[in-house]
């Protein structure tokens, strides 16, 4: 039987006021990626110590209500001892992981990617219970440029959401529902935005089918932002009213909140069009943040994997989640940006 109490109650807490989540669930190649920018090596231990770094920041819980962690980082342990989704609801932050196991091509569809990872995923959502995760996330991608994204594609994904979502309902795990629309390529706003609500609706019309209760997941979507490469970027109230206006028409009020993904954005960007959404409230959802870049940029780049940068790079942490916590209100200002 769904446990639709212990759903909504986790949902919920995951988007407390002033709150948001840290994605934290690098891939071993992704977090490599990012490493090597720095010369930091990367080894199950370089990884263990940066997020050591990230969790044990003091009064980050003020701020962040969740953690998402990846597969090797929740069998890890703290520097100190401690299992690090035990260290984290220790200090009241829900643990979290990310559960899809990366993308590859998507057959017959040159330029599009599927995720996988639903073979044996009831297994999987089990055991990361029992090592202590309380909600999970699936990352889907979709690209735009030349016939893209494909009804197929679209489609595809949302029916794979759909089925992991329900899934990780029925072990009792809220499901964080990713559709990320790639900022990659030179499309204005408008194509976004056309993109966005198509990919929006097809989700939810999945959602529906499969019997997702609503209440019980969280949507983390992209902004509704022009290409990175497009001649003209949008104001900060352009993207805010354009991704407010996708999510009104798409997004049913039962879901409890939305939590942006970051997607390339500055942090500094990142926080300030959070900041502009809820400036336009209230809206039917709590619009929070579950950044992964933007929470994490300026403390991986002081921390460069020296022990001596730690405390340092733990203020620059600290620094961020507050901004973004003071964006859930509208009330993130140069006066705090500049607060250090
Ligand atoms: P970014 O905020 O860096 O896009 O990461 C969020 C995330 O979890 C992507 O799957």
């Amino acid at each position: 039987m769904l446990n639709e109490r212990e759903l909504t109650v986790t949902a919920r807490a995951l988007v407390a006021p002033h709150k948001g989540i840290l994605a934290a669930d690098e891939s071993i190649g992704t977090i490599g990626k990012r490493f090597a920018k720095l010369g930091v090596e990367s080894t199950a231990e370089t990884h263990r110590a940066y997020r050591d770094m990230l969790f044990t920041t003091q009064g980050m819980e003020e701020y962040i209500s969740g953690v998402i962690l990846y597969d090797e980082t929740i069998r890890q342990e703290s520097l100190g001892g401690t299992p690090f989704a035990r260290l984290l609801a220790e200090k009241g932050v829900i643990p979290g992981i990310k559960v899809d196991s990366g993308t590859v091509d998507f057959a017959l569809h040159p330029g599009e990617k599927i995720p996988e990872g639903l073979d044996g995923l009831r297994e999987r959502l089990a055991e990361y219970r029992s090592l202590g995760a309380r909600f999970t996330k699936w990352r889907a991608v979709i690209t735009i440029g030349e016939g893209m994204p494909s009804r197929a594609c679209v489609f595809a994904n949302a029916h794979a959401l759909a089925r992991y979502a329900a899934l990780a309902q029925e072990a009792g795990l809220v499901p964080i529902v990713e559709p990320e629309v790639l900022m990659d390529g030179d499309h204005d706003q408008q194509r976004c935005e056309t993109v966005t609500e198509g990919v929006l609706h097809s989700v939810f019309a999945e959602l529906n089918r499969q019997g997702v209760l609503l209440e019980g997941i969280l949507l983390k979507p992209s902004m509704v932002v022009p290409g990175k490469s497009a001649p003209r970027q949008g104001s900060l109230q352009e993207v805010a009213e354009a991704t407010v206006r996708t999510l009104l028409r798409t997004v049913p009020a039962a879901v409890p909140g939305i939590a942006f993904l970051s997607g390339g954005q500055s942090s500094e960007v990142a926080t300030a069009h959070l900041n502009a959404m809820n400036k336009m409230g209230p809206h039917p959802w709590e619009l929070s943040f579950s950044y992964g870049r933007a929470l994490q940029e300026p403390a991986l780049t002081i921390w460069r994997g020296e022990a001596v940068n730690v405390a340092a790079a733990q203020q620059a942490f600290r620094h961020r989640a507050q901004c973004n916590s003071a964006a859930r209100t509208g009330e993130y200002t140069p006066d705090i940006e500049r607060q250090q």
